[in-house]
């Protein structure tokens, strides 16, 4: 409500601070101004000072600071409409009414919310009546439970105009079911009807938990999948995001907000236990959308599908948020496998399995950088410095200056390591290892860090040579068998190569194959070598790997590839558990506890007995 001019300051006059704060703090007149004990910390001396003149209280410990209408809002929890009704009233002015336009609006907002508040209750009743049923059973099917389909109040749109019908006899008006799109005008002279007709029904919340839209889904095949209401008077899809009054809670408590791409997203995650999921509406993130996750958490984490829709859409929202940045507030980046959603994930693999898959989120810069050189070769001065400029372009879209400035410093730090001459052995280049994206899962085995600092249970250098020369095998056979990307992509991306030259060129090489699948051996070959990878495919493509591993000869046959890499990877893997059995050993020896003993049977369960030692090819 807009208020007259002066209002406010009229109250302000009546109403000294002193006189508002002093009914709740006890005030002491130091001059011209008054002091006290905050009500915003709990302090023994001071720190709270009123100014009648200026108008204003500061507390000096907190930093608050404000008016008579801030204080009652802080102290008393109020809306500023409320603090306003409040302090009004004592100082005996009257509240201005609303234009008679606005008080028509505000009516007619009721009438539409109540409008859609039937729709959505006639909804719930129809899926627990006899028409429902096949509904009610495909929830269940999708394993839903009477708690998941009340949270979230799912319904049934029955067949014919049952809606229409049944709720202008209970006098829900006609105009007002249009209005929120219930019912759809008949075109040429033609009945109304109702607009969700045989389909599983989503309703959408707003942000206090009203129903103002709906989703209807075929529950066989049929198009479209997903029916939405248009947009309407009440419902403004660009600004709303699936399930946010019931996740607002849960991500504040958290500190974290987990957005998924739809509907049935949000409810499997939330009965997964993730209740702090929400999803746009079948779009791309909108500024508006991502200003209401930044109200929730400071990096809220987006979900995407691995296959290569996904990754366009991760790059697009990657655009959307690289201007809007601030101190602080960014996004984070998990990728599902390829083909799956986190529906899918917490259903057939459980919530732990989500839960690797969020925790291994990738940053939005690692996002941006991938993006950059997947989009820039550099393999000449020319070219380096088109990337170097192309990097610099893109931090310049960032509107905040602090966040702009690390940008730019993180791209020079890695064009740097980038263009550093590929040294060919271990060590250094940490800065050059994005973190994957969009492929790092995350790294189960031990990293060279985790050895550090503990010099006496590292595994002697035969060991860390045995899983280069592995590493190096598993990337030359992806190389000269790109059509083997599928098989290996999940595995391979979730390896994370102690040569940080090596690593770049895994993580460029699982890029370019997944962006395009039609690439053959020499395709991606030059593609690499133009982009600054030449010295690396020649240490990795040459008869020194061939004769250790014959399935990597770019002749040998696909299934010959598979299996190689297959057994490779075992291999690797195997080592990594052998290598953590021995430092759970050590560990044991140096530090007995219970713990420790725990851990090292547990390893000790998975490694299995030895006489089956690494094959000769290797
Ligand atoms: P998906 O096609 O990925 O479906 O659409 P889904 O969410 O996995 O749904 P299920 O598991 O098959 O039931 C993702 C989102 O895109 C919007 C919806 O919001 C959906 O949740 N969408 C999709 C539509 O609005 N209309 C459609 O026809 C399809
Ligand atoms: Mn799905």
């Amino acid at each position: 409500m807009a208020f007259p001019p002066n209002f406010l300051d009229d109250i302000r006059t009546r109403l000294p601070v002193s006189s508002v704060v002093g009914r709740r703090v006890r005030l002491i007149k130091r001059g011209r101004e008054y002091v006290g004990l905050s009500p915003f910390s709990n302090e023994k001396t001071p720190s709270f000072t009123v100014n009648d003149e200026k108008g204003f209280y500061h507390c000096f410990s907190t930093q608050e600071h404000g008016d008579i209408f801030t204080f009652l809002m802080k102290t008393q929890n109020l809306s500023f409409i409320e603090a306003v009704e409040r302090l009004a009233e004592e100082a005996g002015l009257e509240m201005p009414k609303a234009t008679p336009q606005e008080a028509a609006e505000a009516a007619r907002d009721t009438k539409l919310r109540e409008a859609a508040e039937a729709g959505c209750a006639f909804f719930e009743q129809m899926l627990h009546a006899s028409e429902g049923r096949p509904a009610l059973e495909y929830l269940k099917n999708r394993g839903l439970t009477d708690a998941t389909i009340k949270r979230f109040r799912l319904g049934y749109a029955p067949n014919g105009n049952l809606l229409k019908n049944k709720l202008t006899a209970r006098g829900v008006s006609e105009d007002l079911l249009l209005d929120v799109r219930l019912v759809s005008p008949g075109k040429d002279g033609r009945e109304s009807f109702d607009f969700f007709r045989d389909r599983v029904i989503f309703p959408i919340l707003d942000m206090r938990g009203r129903p103002v839209a709906f989703g209807g889904r075929v529950m066989g095949e049929g198009e479209p999948k997903y029916l939405n209401s248009p947009d309407t008077p009440l419902f403004h899809k660009g600004q709303m995001l699936y399930g946010f009054s019931l996740a607002r809670a849960p991500a504040g408590d958290k500190r974290e907000v987990i957005v998924a791409e739809g509907y049935m997203d949000v409810i499997g995650l939330a009965q997964a236990g993730f209740t702090h999921a929400v999803a746009p509406l079948g779009t791309a993130m909108t500024e508006a959308q991502l200003a209401i996750l930044w109200r929730l958490a400071p990096e809220p984490i987006l979900c995407f599908d691995g296959d290569r829709a996904g990754r366009a859409a991760a790059l697009r929202a990657a655009e959307r948020a690289l201007p809007l940045l601030k101190p602080g507030l960014s996004l984070r980046f998990a990728m599902m496998p390829a083909g799956k959603d986190p529906d899918d994930i917490c259903r057939r693999e459980g919530a732990e399995a989500m839960q690797a898959v969020l925790q291994a989120a990738v940053p939005l810069s690692d996002v941006v950088w991938q993006q950059l050189l997947a989009q820039n070769p550099a393999d000449t001065p020319e070219r380096r410095a088109g990337l170097e400029r192309a990097a610099q372009a893109k931090a310049g879209v960032i509107a905040d200056e602090s966040v702009q400035g690390q940008y730019r410093q993180l791209f020079k730090t890695r064009l740097f390591e980038l263009f550093r001459a590929p040294s060919g052995g271990q060590g250094g280049g940490k800065g050059a290892k994005g973190r994957g994206f969009p492929f790092g899962k995350g790294r189960k085995g031990p990293t060279p860090d985790r050895f550090a600092g503990f010099p006496p249970s590292r595994p002697p250098g035969d060991a860390d040579s045995a899983r280069k020369h592995r590493e190096r095998i598993l990337l030359a056979t992806l190389l000269t068998h790109p059509d083997i990307f599928d098989h290996v992509e999940e595995r391979l991306g979730r390896l994370d190569f102690a040569d940080s030259r090596l690593d770049l060129l895994r993580q460029t090489a699982l890029i370019h194959v997944a962006q395009d699948p039609e690439l053959d051996f020499g395709g991606l070959q030059a593609h690499l070598a133009s982009i600054g990878f030449a010295a690396e495919l020649e240490t990795l493509l040459n008869s020194t790997t061939y004769v250790h591993a014959g399935f990597a000869r770019p002749t040998a046959p696909k299934e010959q590839a598979i299996t190689g890499w297959d057994h490779t990877f075992a291999l690797c893997h195997r080592a990594d558990l052998e290598a953590d059995l021995k430092r759970a050993e050590l560990e044991l020896v140096e530090n007995p506890s219970e713990r420790a003993l725990a851990a090292f049977e547990a390893l000790q369960k998975q490694v299995r007995p030895p006489g089956d030692e690494d094959s000769d090819e290797l």
